[in-house]
Order: structure tokens, then sequence, then C-alpha cells
């Protein structure tokens, strides 16, 4: 070891200050003004490896006193929470450049980037959930019991996810009594504990990607008419109702082509009826009949300004707006999976016994795969899109970059 180097190899700062972290330089190493000028890292250090090997102990403390099995299922646990913190910085960058008036066009990019990386983070840990099933119900049995009530329901940061994307609480799903999810978060003797906490702070820290994304949807230009211009109402109903012309075409051709192909008029009357109830709920979804009369104009500018965008990608400005729709689409179905693929996995592993946490177990997590969608109008603006040679003709295309067609 050198006079330079410290006991754990690295260089001193004393080395450092000299100008001899660089062999054969005199130049002020990298960073010297910083305040963390002084160290040059190791690996062990900058990623704090031996304190990380140092947390798998279980309720024990004691990583020698547990069955392989049972630091398996600790160590995996560990890693979601890991990925579970990077989606957080990811949504939190997202909704916040979302959620400036106006979103400055070149910015849209930075958003979808941070919403395809959760996407993929997402993606992994539905996988990821394999590594989990090697371990056989018996062996969980082992050591099952001694978890209770512990559960993943009291996974904070999930929460944080789920409060940041937007899922309001009147849709979540109740283990037997209102608000539990939040009563799971605190300690045995009812008091806040830090899990508790960080959630509450998620939920007092300003509004989430949905309300962001719905805020620059609203204000969306549709056939180059704002909200606040003369007859925008107008001019938004005209885009609908062309549409809606149009999707209704589309409709005759689909049931023209299905109805030949039936089996008897009584599946043909069938499917016209089909038919006909998915033409009268795409007019209720865009006119937001189903929300209350004072949030129908609003609703409706945002589900109109989605349709426009999914109907006109091609134009530039619109390029990336639909991109930034389409990471969020992907994002909430990585995150149905991630659902569904946990539910599979735990009815592997535990059959359909109650949780540790008390719930009905793979039931209750069937339920919020089922339920719990956050970008509903996304996903309802696919069942009535339409071919691009039906698309009703955008007078307005120069606004948006260029002309239309073709
Ligand atoms: C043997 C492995 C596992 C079993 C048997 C299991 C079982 C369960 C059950 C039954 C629930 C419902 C709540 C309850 O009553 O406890 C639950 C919830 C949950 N688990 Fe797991 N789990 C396992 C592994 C994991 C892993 C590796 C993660 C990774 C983060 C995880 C994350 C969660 C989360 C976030 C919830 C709350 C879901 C919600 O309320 O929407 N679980 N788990």
């Amino acid at each position: 070891m050198s006079e330079d180097e410290t006991m754990d190899g690295s260089l001193s700062a004393e080395s450092i200050a000299a100008g001899s972290g660089a062999p054969g330089s005199d130049a002020k190493a990298p960073g010297a003004d910083d305040p963390g000028a002084g160290r040059i890292p190791s690996y062990w250090e900058y990623l704090r490896v031996e304190e990380l090997l140092s947390l798998q102990g279980g309720v024990e403390g004691d990583e020698a006193q547990l069955s392989d099995h049972e630091v398996l299922f600790v160590v995996v646990h560990q890693v979601y929470e890991l990925w579970f913190k990077l989606v957080l910085r990811e949504l939190s960058t997202a909704r916040d450049l979302m959620n400036q008036d106006p979103v400055p066009d070149q910015q849209l990019s930075g958003a979808a980037a941070a919403l395809r990386r959760v996407r993929e983070i997402l993606d992994h840990c539905a996988s990821h959930f394999r590594v989990m099933e090697t371990l056989s119900t018996r062996d969980f049995l082992d050591f099952r019991d001694k978890l209770l009530p512990a559960s993943g329901f009291q996974s904070a940061q999930l929460r944080e996810v789920e409060v940041l994307l937007g899922l309001e609480d009147d849709k979540r799903i109740h283990l037997g009594w209102e608000g539990s999810y939040m009563a799971a978060l605190k300690s045995h003797d009812g008091s806040p504990s830090p899990a508790y906490e960080r959630v509450m702070k998620r939920r007092a820290d300003g509004i989430s990607l949905r309300e962001a994304v719905d805020g620059w949807l609203y204000r969306t230009p549709i056939r180059a008419s704002s909200p606040g211009d003369d007859g925008d109402a107008e001019v938004v109903r005209a885009f609908v109702d062309d549409f809606l012309a149009a999707q209704r075409d589309e409709i005759d051709i689909t049931l023209g082509l299905a109805a030949n192909q039936a089996r008897g008029d009584q599946e043909r009357a069938q499917l016209r009826e089909r038919y006909e109830k998915g033409v009268a709920e795409a007019r209720a979804f865009l006119l937001a009949e189903d929300v209350a009369d004072a949030e129908q104009p609003r609703r409706a500018r945002i589900r109109a300004a989605l349709l426009f965008i999914e109907s006109y990608r091609e134009l530039p400005l619109l390029a990336w707006p639909r991109e930034v729709v389409d990471q969020i689409v992907a994002l909430e179905q990585a995150f149905v999976i991630f659902r569904q693929r946990h539910a599979r996995m735990v009815e592997r592993e535990i059959g359909r016994r109650v949780g540790t946490g008390g719930s009905a177990g793979v039931d209750y997590l069937d339920e919020t795969a089922l339920r719990y969608r956050i970008f509903g109008d996304f996903w309802a603006v696919r069942t009535i899109l339409v071919r691009k040679e039906a698309v009703p003709t955008l007078a307005e295309g120069e606004f948006y970059g260029f002309r239309f067609g073709g």
C-alpha cells in the first residue's frame, strides 16, 4: 500500500488535494470544489454494499437464524421496494412536467421517457415474481405465521405510487372497513408509523399525474380552438358530432359484414343490438353523460382531446402528445399486469387462504386488478377510434404542423 492509499485501498483526501489522484497530472481532481470532494469512491462505498447486505436479518435481526427460503423472501421484497422508489421519482418528474401551464412542447419527450421507464420497471417487477415462485408452499408455511399481521398491504411506497398516479380513495377496495389502507399503515398501538407519515405526506404533496395530465388535455387545441376562445364549445361539439357520424358509418360497415356471417336471425338481431349499444355508449361517453352536470363540459373536452390526439397523431404538433398518452396507457397496462401476476403468484404460493394482512387473499387481489383503473378515459377512447381513412378531414391541419391527409 502506498502512503497515499487508505486502509481500504481508496486514495486519501490529501493525495487528491496534492494532485496525485491522476498519475502524471497536476490538474485538480474532478469535483475538488464540490462538497463531496476529497473522496474517490469505491464500488462498495458508493453503493453502501456492507450496509445493504446487513439488512436481511428479518424479525430476528440475524440472518444466520433464517432459512435460505426466508432470506429469499426478504431480499425479493426489498428489491421491489427499491424499484418502487425509482417509480416514484420518475412519476414525480412526469407529473411536474405535465403540471406546467402551458407544457412546453419540447418537454413532452422528457415526460414520455420518464413514463416509459416506469413501464419498463413495472414489466420487470411482474416477471420478478418468478423468483418468489421458487419458494414452495410448505417452505413458505415454515415461517409465514411469524409475519402476521405484516403484509404487502403495508407497502407505503406502493400506496404512494397509487396516490401519485391518482387513485382516489372512494375507488379503493377496503379490507372490510373504510379507510383500512391508511389504518393498516399505523403502528400496532395506533400511532402513526413512518410508513403512515410517508403516505400522508404524499397525499398532501400536490396534484396527481392524472390531474396534471387532465389539465393539459383540457387545454389541448381542438380544430385550432382552445378553452376561452370564442365559440370553443361549438367547435369541440362539431368535432365530436363529425366523429360520431364517421363512427356510425364504420359500425354500419362492420355490422353489415358481421350480420352476413351470422347463423340465423336471432344471432343477427343480437349482433345488431350489441353494435347499436356501442354507438349509444360512444355518444354518452363523449358527451360525458356519466359525470355530474357541473363537470360535464370539462370532462367532455378532455375526452374530445384524447380522441383528437389519437385521431390526428401524424400531425407534428400532436405526435408527442400522442406518445405521452400512449405511454400512460402502456404504464397502466403494466401496472394491471403486475397486480394480476402478483395474484397468480399468491394463488400458487398459498392457494385461496386468508392473507396475513387479513384480506380475502387472492379474491381481494383479483378485485384490485379488475377495478383499479386510473386512466379509464384513455382506455375508453380506444373503443371508439376509427381507421385513419375514416377520420373526419381536418381543415385546420396547418395549425398542427402540416396538412392532414394522404
Ligand atoms: C409468498 C409471497 C407472497 C404472498 C403469499 C403474498 C400474499 C399477499 C396477500 C394475500 C395480499 C393481500 C393482503 C393481505 O391480506 O395480506 C398481498 C398484498 C400485497 N402484496 Fe403480496 N404476497 C407475496 C409476495 C409479495 C411480493 C414479493 C411483493 C412485492 C412488492 C408483494 C407486494 C404486495 C403488495 C404491494 C400488496 C398490497 C396490494 C394491494 O392492496 O393492492 N407481495 N400479498
